[in-house]
């Protein structure tokens, strides 16, 4: 018997689609307005993870055409050094978008970064204007939280423009990832549960999700008895883990192998949500850079 297998959402192939739209935009930007977008990437500390994350930011960023700035502080820098580089980066003509990599070391309070970063520059979409922005529906002037704006984008190329009506569940509720998820589907018209670590029955909540977004930060949570036959599933979970051979692999909150025979389309991990990230990043600092110019442009 062959066994139902799942579409597989190519989130590479999406994100490179929407960076050869962003790099014609960029093109457009400084031919005819003589305007190059730059991105403004600061690190503090030397964490491996975050030092990669960082330098393929830099690299996607250079890619499109637009100008990159990398600045990296020690591990001990003091909040007050911080916050003093983000208000030059705010008064900086040449940076349209600022992102201060998470997380910060323990000296350095995170709401007070994401509070001193200018609204118009905070491409993570992390400062309460943007956020509110978001929940009150004004959407189109909000900077959208990056993986939130991924997680949509790879719903609606598979299901279609038009979510209204469609039951949709988010497992997280964090600030990063699963509230803003959970917002943009509002958005769509979509009946939207979010469910979190105090949820009853969370195995029966997903079980009602034409769309499910598992953003948790737990591997293999998501079984395949947990999802409706034909269901969408975003998995936006990244868990390292060490598996039968010993060797070290990436994972999503989602058990791949029993999802993938019952859901009618699935993000792998990795090669899913993880590069749209970057794109709605590099995305987010294109649109910022049109709005501080009121530059018109095309939807990207
Ligand atoms: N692909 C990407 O680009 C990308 C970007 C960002 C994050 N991520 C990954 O996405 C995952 C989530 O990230 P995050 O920043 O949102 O994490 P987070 O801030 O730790 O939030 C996790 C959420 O999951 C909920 N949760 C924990 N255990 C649960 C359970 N057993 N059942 C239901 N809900 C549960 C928590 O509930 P409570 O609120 O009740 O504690 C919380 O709301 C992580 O693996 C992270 O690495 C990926």
């Amino acid at each position: 018997m062959t066994e139902p297998a799942a579409q597989i959402l190519d989130g590479k192939a999406l994100a490179a689609r929407l960076c050869q739209r962003l790099q014609s935009a960029v093109a457009t930007l400084k031919g005819e307005y003589g305007q190059q977008p730059g991105l403004a990437v600061v690190l503090v500390g030397d964490d491996p993870a975050s030092e990669v994350y960082v330098r393929n930011k830099g690299l996607q960023t250079t890619a499109v055409g637009m100008l990159s700035f990398a600045h990296r502080l020690p591990a001990d820098t003091s909040e007050a050094a911080l916050l003093k580089l983000v208000r030059e980066l705010n008064q900086d003509d040449r940076v349209h978008g600022i992102l201060v990599q998470l997380p910060l070391p323990p000296q350095i309070g995170q709401p007070a970064v994401i509070a001193a970063i200018d609204p118009a520059k905070d491409v993570d979409g992390f400062h309460e204007v943007n956020a509110g922005r978001l929940m009150t529906g004004a959407t189109v002037r909000a900077l959208v939280p990056c993986t939130a704006q991924g997680c949509v984008m790879l719903i609606k190329e598979h299901r279609g423009g038009n979510l209204a009506g469609l039951e949709a569940v988010v497992l997280g509720r964090s600030n990063i990832v699963g509230k803003p998820v959970a917002h943009l589907l509002l958005e769509e018209n979509c009946t939207v549960t979010v469910a979190h670590s105090r949820t009853r029955d969370v195995a029966e909540v997903c079980r009602r999700a034409d769309i499910l977004v598992a953003a948790v930060g737990r591997p293999y949570l998501v079984q395949g008895s947990w999802i409706m036959p034909g269901a969408t599933v975003i998995d936006v979970g990244i868990n390292r883990v060490i598996d039968d051979a010993g060797k070290a692999r990436l994972v999503g909150d989602v058990d791949f192998a029993s999802a993938c025979r019952v859901a009618g389309a699935i993000t792998p991990v990795p090669g899913g949500v993880g590069p749209m990230t970057i794109a709605c990043l590099l995305r987010n600092t294109v649109v910022a850079a049109c709005r501080q110019r009121n530059i018109e442009m095309a939807a990207l």
